[in-house]
Order: C-alpha cells, then sequence, then structure tokens
C-alpha cells in the first residue's frame, strides 16, 4: 500500500487525531514518513533576540548597514496616510467604486490596508497571544523548532547565504500551511499548547480573506476566474511571524531588508501600536502606519509577472526601533509548486511588449530563497533578457 492510501486509511478509521500510548500524534508521524519537499538552506546565525537579551546596549558589526545603503533613499512619512484603504465587504458586492480603488492601488503602490475583512478578533487576539508567548520562551526550547540545514521551515532566518552578509535585526518561524502535505508538524510549537490549532484558526481565516481578493484581482486583471483561481486550486502558503527586538542605534541596522515576496498576495497582521514597515514609493520609504485590525496586502513578484508589470510587486523593509518589540504575521498565498506562470496574453501588445518569460513557480520561489534579499534583484531568474522594470521610481 502507498504511503499515501496508509494515510487515508488511517485518516478514514478515524485515527488521525488519536494520541497513541507513546505520546505520537498519528497525523503527525504519518506526515513525517512521506517526502516533505524542502525549499533552500540558510546558513545558521545568532538569534537576535537572545542577543539583545543577554547585552541591550551591543550592536554587532555583522549588524550594521553602510551608511550609504541607509541614505541612498528619502524618508516620507508624511505620505503614510495616502497609502490606499480599501473595505472588503464592499468590494466582495462588486461595488465599481472600490474595484477602482483596488486597480489604483495595486498600480500605483503595490500596497493597501484592507478593513471590514470579516476575521474574528478573537482569532487574531489568540495568534498574537500565542506568538508572543512562544517568543517569550527560553532559547533552548525555542530551538527544538530550529530550521534544519537544509530548509526554511521553522524558527531562524532565512535568506542567509554567507558568512560576510549583513544581517536582519530579527528572527523568524516560518510554518508552510499548505498544502498539508508540505507541513513539518514537528517544527510547529508544542508550547503554547493549542499552538497548531491557533495558527490553523488564523490562517483560515485570512485564507477566505485572500480567496476574495483574488477573486477581485483576477476581476480587474481581466482574466476569467477559473483560470486564475485554477492556478491557486493546491495552492502554496506559509506563514511567517517576524519577531523584530528593539535595538539600541535603530538607525545603524534593518529588521528585514529589502525585498519583494515571492508570492501572489501577502496578507500581513502587525501590532497596531508600532510601526515598523515601510515602502518603496515615488522615490523613497514609507511607512505603513497600522490601523487597528486592519490586514496589509501586497502585490507579490507572480501578479507583476501575470500582468507583464502593469502591476508591481514593490519592495518593502522593516526598521525597528530602540525601545519596543514589535511581532508581525505574513502569510504568504501563492501558486502551487507545479504552476507554470507567465505574463497573460492580453496584457501584452505592441506598446507593452513581453518582459518575463514562463517560470514554474516552485523553481522561482527556490531560486530566490537560495540567494540574500536584496530588493527585486530575485526578479531576474524570470526577466527576459534586456528587459527591465526596476528602479523605475
Ligand atoms: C515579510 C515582510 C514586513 C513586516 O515577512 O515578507 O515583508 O512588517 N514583513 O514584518
Ligand atoms: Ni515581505
Amino acid at each position: 500500500m502507498s504511503l499515501r492510501n496508509k494515510k487515508s486509511t488511517l485518516r478514514g478509521n478515524n485515527l488521525s487525531r488519536t494520541k497513541m500510548s507513546l505520546n505520537v500524534d498519528v497525523e503527525e508521524l504519518v506526515t513525517e514518513m512521506e517526502e516533505v519537499p524542502t525549499f533552500a538552506p540558510s546558513i545558521p546565525v545568532p538569534n537576535v533576540q537572545e542577543m539583545v537579551r543577554n547585552n541591550p546596549l551591543q550592536v554587532p558589526e555583522r549588524y550594521v548597514r553602510s551608511n550609504e545603503e541607509l541614505q541612498k533613499v528619502n524618508h516620507m512619512p508624511h505620505l503614510s496616510s495616502e497609502v490606499p484603504v480599501i473595505d472588503l465587504s464592499l468590494l466582495s458586492y462588486g461595488n465599481k467604486d472600490e474595484l477602482l480603488k483596488l486597480d489604483v492601488a495595486c498600480k500605483e503602490w503595490g500596497f493597501f490596508q484592507i478593513v471590514n475583512h470579516g476575521v474574528k478578533k478573537e482569532v487574531v487576539q489568540k495568534m498574537k497571544d500565542a506568538a508572543t508567548e512562544f517568543f517569550e520562551l527560553p532559547i533552548e526550547e525555542k530551538k527544538k523548532y530550529a530550521m534544519e540545514s537544509n530548509d526554511v521551515q521553522g524558527y531562524g532566518q532565512a535568506y542567509v547565504v554567507s558568512e560576510e552578509q549583513i544581517l536582519d535585526w530579527s528572527d523568524a518561524l516560518v510554518l508552510i500551511t499548505c498544502p498539508t502535505r508540505y507541513r513539518k508538524l514537528h517544527l510547529w510549537p508544542k508550547t503554547p499548547e493549542g499552538f497548531k490549532e491557533v495558527v490553523e484558526a488564523y490562517t483560515s481565516e485570512v485564507r477566505g480573506v485572500s480567496k476574495k481578493i483574488l477573486s477581485s484581482l483576477s476581476e480587474i486583471m481581466g482574466t476569467q476566474k477559473h483560470v486564475f483561481l485554477g492556478l491557486h486550486k493546491d495552492s502554496l502558503e506559509g506563514i511567517r511571524v517576524n519577531y523584530y527586538p528593539p535595538c539600541n542605534t535603530p538607525e545603524q541596522v534593518l529588521g528585514l531588508s529589502p525585498h519583494s515576496d515571492t508570492s501572489t498576495i501577502t496578507l500581513l497582521m502587525q501590532d497596531d501600536d508600532v510601526t515598523g514597515l515601510e515602502i518603496r514609493h515615488g522615490g523613497g520609504w514609507v511607512p505603513v502606519a497600522p490601523i487597528s485590525d486592519a490586514l496589509v496586502v501586497n502585490v507579490g513578484d507572480v501578479i507583476e509577472i501575470l500582468t507583464n508589470g502593469k502591476y508591481k510587486s514593490v519592495e518593502h523593509r522593516a526598521v525597528t526601533n530602540k525601545n519596543k518589540k514589535r511581532i508581525s504575521y505574513a502569510l504568504f498565498v501563492s501558486p502551487e509548486d507545479d504552476a507554470e506562470v507567465e505574463p497573460l496574453d492580453h496584457m501584452i501588445d505592441a506598446e507593452n511588449p513581453k518582459l518575463y518569460q514562463k517560470v514554474r513557480y516552485g523553481d522561482y520561489l527556490r531560486q530566490s530563497l537560495n540567494r540574500k534579499m536584496e530588493g527585486k534583484a530575485h526578479i531576474d531568474v524570470a526577466m527576459l533578457e534586456h528587459s527591465d522594470t526596476r528602479n523605475e521610481d
């Protein structure tokens, strides 16, 4: 009997959640026996939260950015209030003004905040409480879930590819949530109790929101819904919980290096009382000021490729501050591993020649994860020669 069949037999017998006498979760055990795909290796680096816990004043050389990098682009906080805000309840009813707002947001910002999204407050609060409790655990406990040497699932830092690389002032917990056969359940925290169920409840609610947004995007992109949603039938989905400890000299470091997301869309919940996310707009960095209960949504590389650059996956980064930690929850929604992504026919004409080649999504993702985060450099993998849509602002 194949492993997959065994698994469904076990599930069919209603055993999947039965704890055996060895206190082993059968679902976890069976998943472990299957081949779970890996994504990319990352070199292990110090835990930033622990570093700050042991010596709050110290900022090692390895984290200090050059003045050139930090001052290259203006800081433009006065534009924060202009980041588009979209009402999901209106969008879901097909309200034309709201759809137009979505189109403008995707063209001009690549980012927007959504309100009235219907995600239950208790579910969000439980996610925040569980994550806070996890990060407060002693390092020895958290290390039980450390990323393995060949993959980015678990607790640690991703995108570290050389010993010389300047490091980000953050730690993360990365969990692939869908397809469920990709889950590495041994890396899902067992403390606090019920963590898995909390993540499942949170991601399930936010997934519902993502479906509505994908559906509206397919409308403004002029694609047939089944084509666009088809790409996401067995969609790859992961959550990355980012932990940014305070930093004694926040102006010298970055919480997260500038990058664009490789996803189709990303939905980010951020703390209400600390600003950290900044996006590239109009030649500068614009902070995204938190709106209580809103989700920040951004267009990922997949939308940029499908629309042949009409909607851009905009570069963003996270900064830290002197006094307060910050936690953010990014849910990445992407096509399935085997999906082929290329510009849609109707996005190409004489004035808009094809900029990107066809890529298998899983390859694109792995190649991006195999290099350090460096703005939009990784989109080169999908770029046809001689085309360059970067640095337009
Ligand atoms: C990310 C990301 C921003 C933030 O995880 O990809 O861009 O504010 N996070 O944490
Ligand atoms: Ni991001």
